[in-house]
């Protein structure tokens, strides 16, 4: 049974149940790649899938119209779980036309080396299908400088790509039961947003405000992956603004790695610490927590202290892994330290410290180290400072 969003309006895209790798990323909900279908005068497109879930795809196409009708096809954006599918759909639809952003055409052909019926749109173009008309909006960098969003203005249906997205396979594809249910969705949308999106908070506010200017108002909210919002969408879009704004909470994480527990016997003080100051405090090994979820938690997080014994002079390996992938998510309005253990030489702390002020944290202590094992009173100091710290910088 085709799923309709709006009269002629479908839901044709893919569902991934099994993927738990998304470029590094931990997907243990799986992922959806949304395609939709505008029948009308000319039959539209928007958005195909990843490459090997094309048949998918076409399959739910033939269920409402023979695929070689479509006459337009609406690449919002280039990455390849949305135009993976592309020379395989385009060879066999043979559109008339291609609809993408000028940055979208350069990618494409980038990617794929076709000369395929491109027309560029910017923000302000618009298309008929027919009793429809669609207008684009440019939205570079979300989530990559060729997005675009497509708007559907009778049905007031806005084509996200992959903003107000989530990862997660599911069988229910409106957002109806939200938040109990699909379970975990607002944990997905919020960890997608940390980690694609969270570098771009200042072009959400951005996005924002050019709502406001044209005066887009909207009764379906359908992103490229995840649920589809027709009930909750002041919700999704409250949440957008508050991590856009880069609001935190009264949390503090530890996140640490070890070798032989003298750090982290030093990151349960710290733990403690947090927790005597009255704040939601959580504390993460860097093996045994994916960097994806930590960051998740980092998101909304006011104070974040990083814990590494010293190895051959430098930090702990998953230490620098999981520092340079957070420095590429640019977070905002955190305070920030490091501590450790160390043999002989005791350098982690310090070049750790290093990245966090290179990344614009907040620093807010010299750093603490202790040699070897922390005795009775370097844990009592460990735990006083995780304390004094959250009650300086969360209102514990
Ligand atoms: Fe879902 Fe940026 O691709």
């Amino acid at each position: 049974m085709p799923l309709e969003l709006a009269p002629k309006v479908y839901w044709v895209g893919a569902i991934d149940w099994t993927i738990r790798d998304f470029h590094g990323y931990l997907t243990e909900d799986g992922s959806t790649y949304n395609a939709y279908l505008i029948v009308d005068d000319h039959i539209t497109l928007i958005d195909t899938v990843k490459k090997e879930f094309v048949p998918e795809m076409l399959a739910r196409v033939a269920e409402i119209v023979d695929p070689a009708k479509i006459d337009y096809i609406v690449s919002n954006h280039v990455e390849m779980d949305h135009s993976g599918g592309l020379p395989e759909v385009i060879k066999r639809v043979k559109p008339e036309k291609l609809f993408c952003s000028p940055m979208g055409k350069a990618g494409l052909l980038r990617h794929y080396q076709e000369d395929w019926p491109f027309i560029e749109v910017k923000t302000g173009s618009e298309l008929s299908t027919g009793r429809y008309n669609l207008a684009f909006l440019e939205t570079p960098m979300l989530h990559w400088p060729d997005s675009m969003m497509t708007y559907l203005k009778e049905e007031q249906i806005l084509f996200s790509s992959d903003a107000f997205g989530a990862h997660l396979a599911s069988s229910e594809h409106f957002d109806d039961g939200l938040p109990a249910f699909p379970m975990n969705y607002p944990r997905q949308l919020k960890k997608y947003y940390a980690n694609i999106l969270m570098p771009f908070g200042a072009l959400i506010t951005q996005l924002f405000a050019k709502i406001a200017q044209l005066g887009l108002t909207f009764k379906i909210i359908a992103p490229d992956h995840g649920l589809i919002y027709r009930r909750n969408i002041d919700w999704v879009l409250e949440v957008y603004q508050k991590w856009a704004a880069g609001a935190v909470e009264p949390k503090g994480l530890v996140i640490y790695d070890t070798m032989w527990r003298s750090t982290e016997l030093l990151a349960e003080a710290f733990t403690q610490g947090l927790t005597d100051a009255g704040v939601e405090a959580q504390m993460h090994h860097l093996r045994r927590t994916h960097p994806s979820d930590i960051v998740t938690e980092v998101l909304e997080a006011g104070l974040l202290l990083f814990g590494s014994p010293t190895l051959n002079n430098q930090m702990f390996p998953t230490m620098g892994e999981f520092l340079t992938y957070l420095k590429g998510l640019a977070p905002k309005n955190k305070a920030a330290a490091a501590f450790g253990s160390f043999g002989w030489s005791g350098q982690a702390v310090g070049l750790i410290t290093k990245e966090l002020e290179a990344m614009k944290l907040k620093v807010v202590h010299e750093g603490f180290k202790v040699k070897y094992i922390p005795d009775a009173g370097e844990l009592a100091a460990a735990r006083a400072l995780g304390e004094k710290l959250a009650r300086e910088h969360l209102g514990g």
